[in-house]
């Protein structure tokens, strides 16, 4: 459990905000994070004139924003991908492989990006398994810097997985706040719903105790998809989808068939926000 006296992330004058992590990351392992800002934050992108989309923390390699650009530009054609890493080292090595369309830049929370006043306001910051190095009393005042920086209909999604992508859960955030939690996995690999629990993100996965709101919607969660158990025989992706039924009966979920198929959930924040 974090210590409760951290304080937020600051910044000396001129230094980035935050700090250096493990820069653990994989090809491929964003995938599903990649599909689902592309479905639903499109239209947003392809609405905007010029799009920024930033790939914050993209670590020790360069994949993850490389492939952010290909699955954005096949919703957006116009959108281009800054991405930011606190770790200098990480920033030269990734050089080499800008392109069109795609750039590399130090930089932490305070997202600099081209223009007077700490720059353009991004149409999309996506911070994976960032957060989850740092402590959970910090996340609130790093969302706030980071909701703080977006463009006026831009979208923050912030989240973290397994290496290898077949599990994961984020949160996606307007200008306004916290709007859904998204649970995203690999059908096939999965025992029950709630087995995605190691993978919440830093502001829910120390409140996966009896009390808190999380805790019960994975319970539920368990409980839908052990009675859901008649479906396996159509396949995993059937028994998901009966599971996303039921539960919506007693949860605010966002979403519908067309996301369940792809083995993604997604529920309103309010449902599962933090107690206290
Ligand atoms: C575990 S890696 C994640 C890499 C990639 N996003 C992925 O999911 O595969 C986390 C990276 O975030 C970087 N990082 C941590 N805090 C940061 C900050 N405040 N601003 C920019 N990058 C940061 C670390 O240096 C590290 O390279």
């Amino acid at each position: 459990m974090a210590s409760r006296t951290t304080p937020p992330p600051r910044r000396a004058p001129g230094r980035p905000v935050g700090s250096v992590t493990r820069g653990t990351t994989n090809p491929n392992r964003l995938r599903r994070m990649d599909r689902w800002i592309a479905a639903t934050h499109g239209a947003a992108l392809r609405r905007a004139g010029d799009p920024v989309a930033v790939d914050l923390g993209y670590g020790a390699a360069p994949w993850t924003a490389v492939e952010l650009l290909a699955r954005l530009r096949e919703a957006a054609p116009r959108v281009r991908v800054v991405g930011i890493e606190i770790e200098p080292d990480r920033v030269a090595g990734a050089k080499p492989y800008e392109r069109e369309g795609l750039s590399f830049r130090h930089g932490g929370f305070e997202v600099p990006l081209d223009g007077p006043g700490g720059g353009e306001r991004p149409a999309l910051i996506r911070a994976a398994n960032v957060l989850r190095q740092y402590d959970e009393e910090q996340v609130a005042s790093v969302w706030a810097r980071l909701r703080g920086r977006l463009a006026p209909d831009g979208l923050l999604v912030e989240g973290t997985c397994d290496e290898i992508g077949r599990r994961h859960v984020w949160v996606a955030l307007g200008p306004e706040g916290p709007r859904t939690v998204t649970f995203a996995t690999r059908l096939g690999s999965l025992d029950r719903p709630s087995d995605l629990a190691e993978r919440l993100p830093k502001a829910l996965i120390h409140r996966n105790v009896p009390g808190e709101p999380v805790w019960a919607f994975l319970r539920d969660f368990d409980r839908a998809w052990a009675a859901a158990a008649p479906y396996a025989s159509y396949g995993a992706r059937q028994r998901w989808i009966r599971t996303a039924r039921a539960l919506a009966g007693d949860w605010p979920l966002a979403d519908g068939p067309g996301r369940w198929r792809q083995g993604e959930l997604t529920v309103r924040w309010e449902a599962l926000r933090p107690t206290g």
